[in-house]
């Protein structure tokens, strides 16, 4: 008898079907653990980067970058700094934004080391801020900062859009209140254990390289109408909203940014999608369903960067 071969066998070609069933089974099944085991790999990877950090990373570095004395710690993962530089340039229109992100992060423990207090806020927020605001580029280095706390977050952008070459000259609104005001939340303390006074915020920008004859430090509320107009005699290049975070109160100040932004200028809304102050995104996107010339450019961290036509 000979043999039939098997190709052209009745039994395989009645089995084929279910020999076909059988191989993609098997070839889903290898692509499931194909994936499980990259998962697997990246997990080693992670653990191996953390353990050899921590291993190599001496006491003091905790010191210089941990929580103590503020509310968040300086130490981001690779993987969440590479994650803010590619949001970063997303906004910013950019292929990258990690080497003006590390600069960034330079500004950021170079202001807050030398001076005292502490600047608000994470420090994927604060880096966002601090790197995404130059590279939209500001038509001029006017900058308005509504709330400052101790000054060093504005001490700060000075800094960083001097890397883009921009003259600066900073107005900051604040009612300087020994605690940080903030309605409907009580701050007894601050972390820092630093109080909040004029000559405090004052040396904090002195110490942050700010020069005096570029300072202005004005006292008060920015709803109250004498602020508005004592302020409103430029059109600033850069407004940061980081005062009273209430719906009402973040309103109030777009309206009045409205008014005092220069062409093209970027209006940064600090703690926008932030669950704990859920009136600075209800207010900002009620605006913007408005007549308004801001137009939203992005978010980044929990920050958004506005732009007015
Ligand atoms: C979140 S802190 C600002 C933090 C600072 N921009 C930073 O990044 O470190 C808010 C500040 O706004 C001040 N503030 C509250 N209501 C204000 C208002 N209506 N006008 C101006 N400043 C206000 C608070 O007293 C506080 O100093």
């Amino acid at each position: 008898m000979t043999d039939v071969p098997l190709r052209a066998h009745p039994a395989r070609r009645l089995l084929q079907p279910v020999i076909n069933r059988l191989d993609r089974r098997i070839d889903r099944r290898l692509r499931v653990a194909d994936r499980q085991i990259e998962g697997l790999r990246q997990e080693l990877r992670q653990t191996r980067e953390l353990l050899v950090t921590q291993q190599s990373r001496p006491f003091s570095y905790d010191l210089l970058y941990g929580k103590d004395g503020r509310l968040s710690d300086r130490m981001p993962s690779r993987e969440t700094f590479k994650k803010l530089s590619d949001e970063i340039a997303a906004v910013a229109g950019r292929p990258g934004a990690w080497t003006e992100t590390a600069q960034a992060f330079r500004t950021l423990v170079e202001v807050e080391s030398r001076g005292v207090g502490r600047i608000a806020g994470s420090t994927v927020n604060i880096l966002g801020k601090l790197t995404t605001t130059p590279l939209l580029g500001p038509p001029n280095g006017d900058i308005l900062e509504i709330g400052t706390l101790y000054g060093l977050f504005a001490g700060g952008m000075v800094r960083q859009l001097l890397r883009r070459g921009l003259a600066y000259r900073l107005t900051i609104v604040d009612p300087i209140a020994p605690v940080q005001l903030q309605p409907g939340v009580e701050i007894n303390r601050d972390p820092s254990g630093t109080p909040i006074t004029e000559e405090i915020v004052r040396a904090n920008l002195a110490l942050a390289g700010v020069a005096e004859d570029r300072l202005r430090l004005h006292r008060g509320f920015s709803q109250d109408e004498a602020v508005r107009e004592a302020l409103s005699d430029r059109r600033y290049g850069v407004i940061v909203i980081d005062g009273d975070h209430s719906r009402e109160g973040v309103a109030r100040d777009l309206e009045w940014a409205e008014q005092i932004a220069a062409t093209g200028a970027v209006v940064v809304l600090d703690d926008f999608g932030d669950a704990r102050w859920p009136g600075v995104q209800e207010a900002t996107e009620a605006y913007l369903a408005g007549r308004t010339r801001m137009k939203l450019v992005g978010k980044v961290a929990t920050s958004a960067f506005l732009r007015a036509g």
